[in-house]
């Protein structure tokens, strides 16, 4: 009991020596801002993705219905709350602190702008400020693009990285690309990052390893290594570049789930006898019980 209420006692101190410490956000992600605009459409999936991993600590938002805990889940329509800047924000839902738990393992940074913009829904008061455009080498871009293709002549693939603005189309040189390979679990990662080069191409080999499916072909995706700068860059492409692999479907051997066909003859006798035996036996049991009944009805 003592060292119960010992315990407790620590634990309690320790929450409030906490809520006395203001949560500092590092500068650079206090500034940050979300490059999308805040639409009704990513409310819609923040409230969901509220509902479903904060509600339970910070409430309803304007009903100061949060769980008790020290310190306290701010609700999100409060003052406290409201009044961090949207990369405070972004950076406090991703690190987390005590028993906020951080999310940046659980929700994409895009899906944290979602929850954010669902937020701040709950302020009258704030108008969102957008990220400038996406800069290279000094250059404002109104969008970027990346292509994948098999690199013609080569045994590898080539991706081409190119900013518009306006109707000006020009390749990005010096920006690092990664590639991968999607496989059943996750994508994995097929050989070094590379920076694009005068003509805002990066040249991967592909390893002659690389398994693909039966015919060879391999999902390949290619992406910017600096996310923060665009937000995610992608491409896709499936290219016939591997080595073929055949893998067996799942009920080609004998396997649980394909019982009826592959089943021994010697087992499929054994068991229907069995059954048959089982049955048998209740049967008679149940003959044997109106039997019973029967003769007593005779007297
Ligand atoms: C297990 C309970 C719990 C869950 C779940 C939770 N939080 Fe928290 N949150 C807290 C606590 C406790 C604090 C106060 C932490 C502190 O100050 O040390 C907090 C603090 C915060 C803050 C900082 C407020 C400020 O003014 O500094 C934000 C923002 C926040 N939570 C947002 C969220 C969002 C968004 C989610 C869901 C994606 C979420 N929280 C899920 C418990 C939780």
């Amino acid at each position: 009991m003592y060292r119960f209420s010992l315990f407790s006692l620590l634990f309690l101190c320790s929450g409030w020596l906490v809520a006395q410490t203001p949560w500092e956000t590092p500068a650079d992600r206090k500034a940050k801002l979300s490059t999308v605009a805040f639409t009704e459409q990513g409310q819609t999936l923040g409230k969901e993705l509220y509902q479903t991993n904060c509600k339970s600590c910070h409430g309803d938002p304007g009903k100061n219905n949060v769980i008790r805990l020290v310190p306290l889940p701010p609700d999100p329509a409060s003052v406290q709350l409201q009044q961090n800047s949207d990369g405070s924000l972004h950076y406090k839902i991703s690190e987390g602190r005590g028993l906020m738990p951080a999310f940046k393992n659980v929700l994409s940074a895009e899906y944290i702008w979602d929850v954010i913009s669902y937020l701040r829904t709950y302020n009258k008061d704030y108008k969102q400020q957008l990220a400038v455009k996406p800069t290279a080498g000094g250059e404002v871009f109104d969008k970027v693009d990346l292509k994948l293709e098999r690199d013609s002549g080569h045994s590898g693939v080539v991706v081409q990285l190119t900013g518009m603005k306006g109707a000006l189309v020009k390749p990005i040189p010096g920006l690092e690309v990664k590639l991968f390979a999607r496989r059943y679990f996750g994508f994995q990662v097929v050989g070094k990052p590379v920076d694009t080069n005068a003509e805002g191409m990066a040249r991967f080999e592909i390893p002659k390893s690389l398994p693909g499916d039966s015919s060879g072909n391999v999902l390949l995706v290619a992406q910017l290594s600096d996310e923060e700068l665009f937000g995610p860059v992608k491409a896709e492409s499936l290219l016939a570049i591997g080595l073929p692999v055949y893998r067996p479907p799942l009920n080609e051997q004998r396997a649980l789930w394909n019982v009826g066909q592959k089943a021994p003859i010697w087992l499929l006798i054994v068991y229907l006898s069995v059954v048959f035996i089982v049955w048998g036996f209740i049967f008679f049991i149940l003959f044997q019980l109106r039997a019973i009944f029967k003769l007593g009805e005779l007297k």
